[in-house]
Formats: structure tokens, sequence, C-alpha cells
């Protein structure tokens, strides 16, 4: 049976019995409205530690001015059900008052990585991630925490900050979950017209473009972001925020294909702002037979 907890003190109290009884504990940390990509999280959560945590809070502090955070989808009953189903063995669900009480003035800031990419035109919204997931490690203090690759710079930051403050988490990044034709789910998917959901469909086309280029030997960053930017450009609703290739360690860009890469993007579609990603490995000694699809960190 799952647990709905929906304050810290009692999830603070369940947590402390369940280290008593020397039960590992994973997290999801999700701001609701779930979908496959968060149930397939649950589930690995579920298979590799004796609890599975879910916690669904949308976390005002990583939304900026003119974001969406009050028209952010929320639907408990249907993620309850979901959660469920997916195995989850406690759902976390706390208000925004209990995590960030009168006179919270607490945040957690990883610097650097957090100044490139969706870094950019997001101002404070990576300090958000980091503080809340902060206080989520704190209150739950699992020994995983799962995240979606999608947001391929949120695992990183994430990882850095756990690593940084000596949080003795294992941080897990896994792969993206797609729908059919390709496109990542994503809750805010849901914002999208019929014909913008067809326009959103170039962000994985370009994405394997870089793929097939980078596999016929090309290696030139300059020219796999162009090919990848004529393909979103035609699309009548697409607006390109950035089209990026960088390293995996450091998020910065690059001369030249080699190593691993990080190939993301950030596309508005209509008022909907997307990301999505591909890591791609290529054997530093340039042997194109050496290619090989990174899916999961
Ligand atoms: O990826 C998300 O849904 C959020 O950024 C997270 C990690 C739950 C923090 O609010």
């Amino acid at each position: 049976m799952m647990k709905v907890v929906d304050s810290i003190s009692r999830m603070s109290t369940l947590v402390k019995m369940l280290k008593k009884e020397g039960k590992s504990v994973g997290l999801v940390p999700t701001m609701g409205y779930l979908h496959e990509g968060h149930l397939s999280l649950v589930r690995t959560a579920k298979k590799h530690t004796d609890v599975a945590v879910i916690s669904i809070f949308v976390n005002p502090a990583q939304f900026g001015p003119g974001e969406d955070f009050d028209k952010y989808p929320r639907d408990f009953k249907r993620d309850e059900e979901l959660a469920r189903s997916a195995g989850a063995d406690i759902l976390f669900y706390p208000s925004v008052k209990d995590m960030y009480p009168k006179g919270y003035s607490t945040y957690v800031n990883v610097e650097a990585l957090t100044d490139t990419l969706c870094g950019v035109s997001r101002p404070g919204h990576f300090r958000g991630v980091t503080t809340v997931v902060a206080k989520l490690f704190g209150i739950v203090k699992p020994d995983v925490a799962y995240f979606g690759q999608k947001d391929a710079q949120q695992a990183i930051v994430i990882k850095k900050m756990a690593e940084d403050l000596n949080m003795g988490i294992e941080v897990k990044a896994l792969p993206t979950v797609r729908e059919q034709d390709g496109l990542a789910m994503s809750s805010r998917n849901v914002y999208l017209s019929n014909g913008e959901r067809q326009d959103a469909m170039s962000l994985s086309q370009a994405l394997a473009r870089a793929e097939a280029l980078v596999k016929q030997g090309e290696r030139d960053p300059g020219k796999l972001i162009k090919a990848m930017e004529e393909i979103i450009q035609k699309k009548p609703s697409a607006r390109i925020d950035y089209v990026s290739i960088v390293d995996t360690t450091g998020l910065k860009p690059m001369d030249k294909i080699t190593g691993e890469i990080l190939v993301a993007l950030a596309v508005f579609i209509g008022k909907t702002r997307l990301i999505d990603n591909v890591i791609i490995k290529v054997d530093s000694k340039d042997d194109k037979s050496k290619f090989a699809k990174k899916g999961a960190q």
C-alpha cells in the first residue's frame, strides 16, 4: 500500500523508522503531472532500493517571473494513481508553506555549470532546483536519487551539488523516455496545440540528424549546429533558444567533436519552451567504427 505523506515532519519521522530498520531509500523528485519518464524512474528505484519514494512539489523557487508556475499542469488524483501503479511506496506531497515558511532564507547555488545552456535564458532557475533538491535530500535522506536524462544539465548540476556538499547520495540520470514519434516526454507537452505538436518533433529530428552526421564522420561542431538549426527553423511555430555542443563534465563548448559530447537544445514551440539532448561518444582516435551512443549516465 502506497502511503501519501503531506507534511515534512511526518516524512522525517517515517524516514527515521525506515533507517532504523536498515532499509535503503530511493527518491524520485518530480513536479507532478506524471508521465512514463517519471514512472520509469520509480520502477528503477523500486528495483534497486527497499523503499521507493516519489515527491511531487511544484517548486516556485525555480520559476522566473513570467514563467509558467501558475499554469504548470497539476492533477494530484491522477498522479496518485500513476505513482501507485508504478510501485511507489511513499508519495511525498509537501505544501509550499511547509517547504518555504515565512522568513525562509537559505539557497544552494552550484557555480559555473549553471552559467551556460538553460542557465542563460533562465537566470535563477538552477538555484531554485538545487535548493529544493537539497531540501528534499535532507528530508527524505535517500541512498539513491533518480533524475531524467532529458534534463541533462539539471542532472549534472545536482550530481555536482551532491558531490561538493558531501551528501553521500548517489545521483543517477536515466534515459529519456520518448513518444513513438521521438518527442521527449515532458509534463509541458500538454501545452502544445496539434500544429505545435507536429513542429515539436523537430527537436528529436535535429538530434537524430546530428547523431547521423557524427556517425558519417563529421567532427565540426559548427556544421552540426547549423544542420540542426536548419531542421528546427523550417517549423513555423519554432524559435530557437539555443543549440549547443558541450563536453559532459564542464558543459564547455567544443572546438572539435571528440570524447563524450552533449548535444543539447532548447526551443520555444509557440509559447512552450521545450528541451532535449543526446550524449554521443566518439573515440578520440577519430575512428568512425567506434562511434557509440550513450543512453544513460
Ligand atoms: O525536474 C524536475 O521536475 C524538477 O526540476 C525537480 C528536479 C523535481 C526539482 O523541482
